[in-house]
Parts: structure tokens; C-alpha cells; sequence
């Protein structure tokens, strides 16, 4: 065979094989025997080793696996990968729709889909081909993992029909229950621990260095989500129903899993049908998640910080269990507040086995009417660490003895506060009880603040117990010499430690400000602070006042802000840092114009030219500030298609200038 004919002929085995992959993993049809697939494979496997200059990376072979990994890439996300808003009850429900029809008052469709149980995955095709695959991560980037994602049968290397050129689809990976249970017996025999449950297997399975052994595991992949810079569907049904078309494992509406309602009514009836179903499903689900349906009614509801408005997950009942607590401990976290922990006699539940559970407060204790070695229920909700839900009074031991909160820190003695108002005990020696100190330098180095890689846990518990760092500032004063001679530290991490400290004086100031650790100030109030203030010493010169007044802030932050300052410790640590060399200034921002100086712009609805975020970017690089909703405070409502037609009104009550997309470029010298 000359070397086009071999190219022709793998072009069509790998026609064939992922046509056969797709009816049988993506529509449970069989249309040839195994033998026959198998047949097809050997021979393109054959001729790849052959012509090794022919192997196309999303080959059918790839399917079997074969790349080894040792160290997964870090990626970041192109569109941040968010996670949904839970509810447990129905009540919740209704009150998330009824919030929803405040501002979509019209023509509203939901659409309800199952709550997967596994591993949220992107996946990205260009022109369409399969070009990579990256996990959550932490939600703004995750780890490439595509020689692992490709060994999932139901995930095509190849699309089917129109597809848009370059485009990511977003879905869960999941470990079906007979493949979950397949493994387990597997390791029963060979006397292997058993693992916990499908869910943290699969995300174990999916982080494996050998993509041949994550072959085996028969993974598989439901996608819920298309994300584009510009989208080719208007809603979301559309959008999963044509990823449907290319060829991608989607939920079937004639199955009933995925289905378009338009109430709540609908929204309620699905969750009982699924409440009931779900125990007859192959793999496992642990909710319903329900989506406004409409991209433009999407874009119109927005997002909180961390989830879209427009989604929202309903949790079944979480499993319950009864077990006995056999002490009460108290963990001090980086801001002082000390929690009551539960120690639990070990129990199994909802695939793990618990041995501790968080009391939140003094005040849950007593709610609990908690007593020494009293008999709990347990339960696992949303959130990892399990929740103690009642007490089995029956069960109590007589003269059992009442469980009392603390009266002085666990770590350091200091006596504990517990300030009107408020739930919480907290340690107010901040300098030197060392689990606070522990917990500030995790956070100043995090990521999203200093972002110092290489310092671990133990590390820090190592250079605090020395005496090393008594507060943050003393990072920038760490040598050599004090390193190397710390466990687990040799010549090249201690190097890559002190570039890392070094490389982070170049934060910019909202991380620092962020990396300071300020009660109430997170992520999104350091960059308000940071550009309503432009420096440190303004904000150390703010009144209680000025901080209100500044947008986003309101009483809590602001006293919290004044109360950092006005411990003269503070003062002092900024004064260190600075000199270290830090930044505490915020660089000047490229500004277009000052066409909108002190103008309050809204913007409704969804624009031609550019996206809404694109929009609210340009308003600001004009001078302008970005409202909200409409108020006396509008200066201005830049109407796109499909605005509400209740901002219409309200807009023309006030008064406010109104104007189209057109105008605004042209208004703002962009067009
Ligand atoms: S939509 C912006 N749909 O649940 C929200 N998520 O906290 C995008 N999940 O990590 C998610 N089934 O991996 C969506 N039908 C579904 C889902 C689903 C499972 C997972 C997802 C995410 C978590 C949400």
C-alpha cells in the first residue's frame, strides 16, 4: 500500500470505529458483534504502529489508553466553571421562582435536568475535533486531563453535522454503579480497601497518571452545558439538544431527563417524579438542577459571586444516621473564632465513614440541649463536613453532665469574647495564638491573595513553632539559612520558595489588601476598596463615613475595617510590609475617555457587538459607573434586545435618557 492508500483506509476504520462507538456507548445500540470492533481496531492498530507519522491524537485507539502523565498541566478556564446554589426544601423552590419572576416577567420556560453525581469536566473541540479537557479545578482554573477524558467511550474524538468552530461543552463525569460495583469486588479479592463511593472514585479515577488503567474503569459522561464567546443557540434546551445532533451523550427528553416546564408547578412535579426514580437509575444522582431556559433571561438575572441567579440544584434528603459523640474539641481558625467540633464514635454514612462533625457555636449547643456522650443523628447535606440534626434523648446517660462552650482559647489561654450579636467565641490575642497566626500566613500566601507556592501546612506550623515568623511581614525576612535546615527542604525548594516570596512584592495592592486578612474583606471588597481608595493610607485615613459611603460596603465591613486599623498592631504590620516592599498603591487604570464621568449607567437586555460584561467594561474605561438596577441615581439606560419591559417603564417614569447599543458607541467615540 502506498502511503495515501494507508491513510485512506485509517481514515475510514476510524470512521467506522467511532460510529460504532457512538450507537453503542451514546445510543446503547449494538450494531456489530465485539469481535467484529475488535477486528477493526487490531487493524488500525496495526497500521498506526506501521506508519507511527499517521496517528491522529483523537484515533479510535486512543480509546484504550496508553499516555502516561506524570504531572497534570494547570489550565486556566477560558469561561469561569461555577457551581449552583442549593436548596433542600420545595419551599426554597418557590421562593427561588417567585424571585425569578421579579425580573423576568414574562414568557419564562425552566429547564429541569438530573443532579449528576461525579466530576464536573470542560471539554473543548476545535473545528470539530476533541482538543482538550480540564477539571474544575477551583472554579477560574483546573488541570488538563485529555489522554484520560479521551478513554471515556460516550465523550466523540470526532463531531457529527454543523458544529460551531471552536466551542467548550461542559458536562459531569460519573462512575456507573456496576462499574463501581465491578471494581470493588475486583479489590474485595485481591483484599484491596474498598472504595468509598462511585463520586470520589470516579474523581480519583479521572486524576490517574495512566490513561490505559482510567480505560478500564468505563467512566462515562453526561454534558449539561455549550459556552461560547458568541452562542449558536438562543436557550439552553436548544443548545443540549444540538450537542445531542454532534454526537455527545445528552439526557433524553422522551426519558424524562431533561425536561422544559413553564412553573413551578412543573418544576415540583419533576422533582417527585426523580425523587422516586432515582433509586431505579444506573448511576447516581444526588438533586435536580433547574435553569431559567432563555440565554437572554439568563444574561438578564446574571450571577452572585460564586453561581449564576439564573440556576439553582435541588438536594434529596440527605442520609441520616444515629451515632454517639464520645468528646467535644474547639478549633481556632485564622480570625480567632473558635468552633466546637464533635467527635464522633465512627459511623458509616453516605459512602464514608464519619468521625467528626462540626457544632458551629455555643448557641447550637444549646439549641441541642447537647450532653456528654449523648446518642446524635447525624447527617450529611450539602456541605462536606457532616451536621449534628438532633439528639436521641432516650438514649442519654443518667446524670449525663451538659456540654459547656469554653471559657478560655484552647491554644494560647486568652480569655474568649463573644460580642453582641454575634454567634461566634472569638480569641482576641491575634498576634500570637499560633493557630491564628498558622491560619493568616495560609491565607496571605493563598492563590487568589500572595499567591507564594511551595509552603505547606506543616512547613508553616514548623516556622511558627520555631519562632521563625511572628507575623506575616517576617515571610520577606526569611533566609536561607533557616529554611534548608526545616524537614523536607532541600537546595531547590528552598530557592523556589524565597523567588516565590520575592516574585509576590509584585502582587497588586487588592491582593494584598485581600492577603491582609481583614474580617468581611474578601475578594470582591479589597478591589472596591482598592479603587475607591487608591492606597493604603487613604483607607487607613477613612472615616467609618467615607468606607459606607463607598460602594458594596456597609456597616459590618466598615467596622470591621476600622477596627483592624485601630489596632496599632495593624498599623505597624502594613508599616513592615510596606518597607519589605509590597505594593499599597493601586496602579492607574488605562481609561478611554471621561466621557461618563459621575454618570450611573444601566444596561438591560443583550447587545449586538458586544457581550454585557464587555459592555459594563466599557463603561468604566469611559468613567462611568455601573448600576444595577434603575434608580433616581440613573444617569443613563442603554436598552439592548429583549430588555424588560418593566425597566422600560420604570426608566421613562424617572426620567432617565435612554438610548440603543448604536448610540452608546457612538456616544463613547467606539464606534
Ligand atoms: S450546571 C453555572 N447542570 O453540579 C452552573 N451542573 O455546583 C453550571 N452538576 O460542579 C453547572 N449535574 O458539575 C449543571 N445538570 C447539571 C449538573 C451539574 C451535575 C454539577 C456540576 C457542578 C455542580 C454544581
Amino acid at each position: 500500500m502506498d502511503l495515501e492508500a494507508v491513510k485512506r483506509k485509517i481514515s475510514e476504520l476510524s470512521e467506522s470505529l467511532h460510529h460504532y462507538n457512538y450507537m453503542y456507548y451514546v445510543k446503547s445500540e449494538s450494531i456489530v458483534s465485539d469481535f467484529e470492533f475488535d477486528m477493526l481496531l487490531k487493524e488500525l492498530e496495526e497500521l498506526e504502529s506501521k506508519f507511527p507519522e499517521l496517528i491522529d491524537s483523537n484515533s479510535p485507539s486512543k480509546r484504550v489508553g496508553g499516555t502516561v502523565v506524570k504531572h497534570f498541566e494547570t489550565v486556566k478556564h477560558r469561561f469561569p466553571m461555577l457551581s449552583l446554589s442549593n436548596s433542600y426544601s420545595k419551599e426554597e423552590i418557590i421562593e427561588w421562582e417567585a424571585r425569578i419572576k421579579k425580573t423576568i416577567e414574562h414568557d419564562i420556560e425552566y429547564v429541569c435536568e438530573l443532579k449528576y453525581d461525579g466530576v464536573a469536566i470542560g471539554i473543548r473541540y476545535l473545528n470539530g475535533v476533541f482538543h482538550s479537557a480540564v477539571t474544575r479545578g477551583d472554579g477560574s482554573q483546573g488541570e488538563l486531563v485529555s489522554s484520560n477524558v479521551k478513554t471515556i467511550k460516550s465523550v466523540p474524538l470526532t463531531l457529527q453535522g454543523e458544529v460551531p468552530s471552536d466551542f467548550e461543552i461542559r458536562g459531569e463525569i460519573f462512575l456507573p454503579l456496576q462499574e463501581f460495583e465491578r471494581l470493588n469486588k475486583e479489590r474485595a479479592k485481591e483484599n484491596l480497601a474498598l472504595y468509598a463511593n462511585p463520586r470520589n472514585t470516579a474523581s480519583g479515577t479521572l486524576k490517574l497518571q495512566d490513561s490505559k488503567v482510567v480505560s478500564k474503569r468505563n467512566l462515562d459522561c453526561y454534558l449539561y452545558g455549550m459556552y461560547e464567546e458568541r452562542s449558536s443557540y438562543t436557550s439552553h434546551y436548544q443548545a443540549v439538544l444540538g450537542a445531542g445532533k454532534m454526537g455527545f451523550k445528552v439526557p433524553l427528553p422522551e426519558q424524562r431527563k431533561i425536561e422544559k416546564v413553564k412553573d413551578v408547578e412543573g418544576i415540583l412535579a419533576f422533582i417527585d417524579f426523580w425523587d422516586y426514580e432515582r433509586k431505579k437509575l444506573p448511576f447516581e444522582i444526588d438533586g435536580i438542577v433547574i435553569k431559567v431556559n432563555a440565554y437572554n433571561q439568563q444574561e438578564e438575572l446574571g450571577y452572585t459571586a460564586k453561581s449564576p441567579r439564573w440556576a439553582i440544584a435541588f438536594k434529596f434528603k440527605a442520609e441520616r444516621v444515629e451515632t454517639k459523640i464520645e468528646s467535644v474539641s474547639y478549633q481556632v481558625g485564622r480570625t480567632g473564632a473558635v468552633t466546637p467540633v464533635a467527635n464522633l464514635k465512627p459511623v458509616y454514612l453516605g459512602g464514608t465513614t464519619v468521625k467528626r462533625a462540626s457544632l458551629h457555636n455555643a448557641e447550637q449547643i444549646e439549641k441541642l440541649g447537647l450532653h456528654e456522650n449523648d446518642s446524635v443523628y447525624v447527617e450529611k447535606g450539602g456541605e462536606i463536613i457532616p451536621k449534628i440534626v438532633g439528639v436521641n434523648i432516650a438514649k442519654r446517660i443518667i446524670n449525663a453532665q451538659k456540654v459547656v462552650f469554653i471559657g478560655v482559647c484552647p491554644a494560647c489561654n486568652e480569655r474568649l469574647i463573644r460580642e453582641e450579636g454575634e454567634a461566634q467565641h472569638y480569641c482576641k490575642n491575634t498576634t500570637s495564638c499560633p493557630p491564628q497566626l498558622k491560619g493568616k500566613i495560609e491565607h496571605f500566601i493563598s492563590r487568589k491573595a500572595m499567591d507564594i507556592d511551595g509552603l505547606g501546612a506543616e512547613t508553616i506550623d514548623t516556622l511558627v513553632e520555631k519562632g521563625l515568623i511572628k507575623d506575616i511581614s517576617d515571610l520577606y525576612v526569611l533566609e536561607f539559612n533557616q529554611l534548608i535546615d526545616l524537614d523536607r527542604m532541600a537546595d531547590k525548594s528552598v530557592n523556589n520558595l524565597l523567588d516565590g516570596i520575592t516574585a509576590s512584592k509584585l502582587q497588586p495592592f487588592e491582593k494584598v489588601l485581600f492577603g491582609l486578612g481583614i474580617r468581611y474583606v474578601g475578594e470582591t471588597v479589597s478591589k472596591k476598596l482598592a479603587k475607591a481608595f487608591k492606597t493604603m493610607d487613604c483607607i487607613v485615613e477613612a472615616s467609618y463615613e467615607s468606607l459606607v459611603e463607598t460602594d458594596e460596603i456597609g456597616e459590618k465591613i466598615a467596622r470591621s475595617i476600622r477596627e483592624f486599623i485601630e489596632d496599632e498592631k495593624n498599623i505597624i504590620l502594613i508599616e513592615k510590609l510596606k518597607h519589605a516592599g509590597l505594593r499599597f498603591e493601586k496602579e492607574e487604570e488605562v481609561r478611554a475617555s471621561s466621557i461618563l464621568e459621575s454618570q450611573t449607567v444601566v444596561i438591560s437586555g443583550t447587545f449586538e457587538r458586544y457581550s454585557r460584561n464587555e459592555m459594563k467594561q466599557l463603561i468604566e474605561e469611559n468613567g462611568g459607573k455601573n448600576g444595577s438596577s434603575i434608580s433616581k441615581k440613573t444617569s443613563l439606560l442603554v436598552a439592548g434586545a429583549n430588555m424588560g419591559p418593566s425597566k422600560l417603564k420604570k426608566a421613562t417614569d424617572l426620567g432617565v435618557e435612554i438610548i440603543d447599543e448604536a448610540d452608546f458607541l457612538k456616544k463613547i467615540k467606539h464606534d
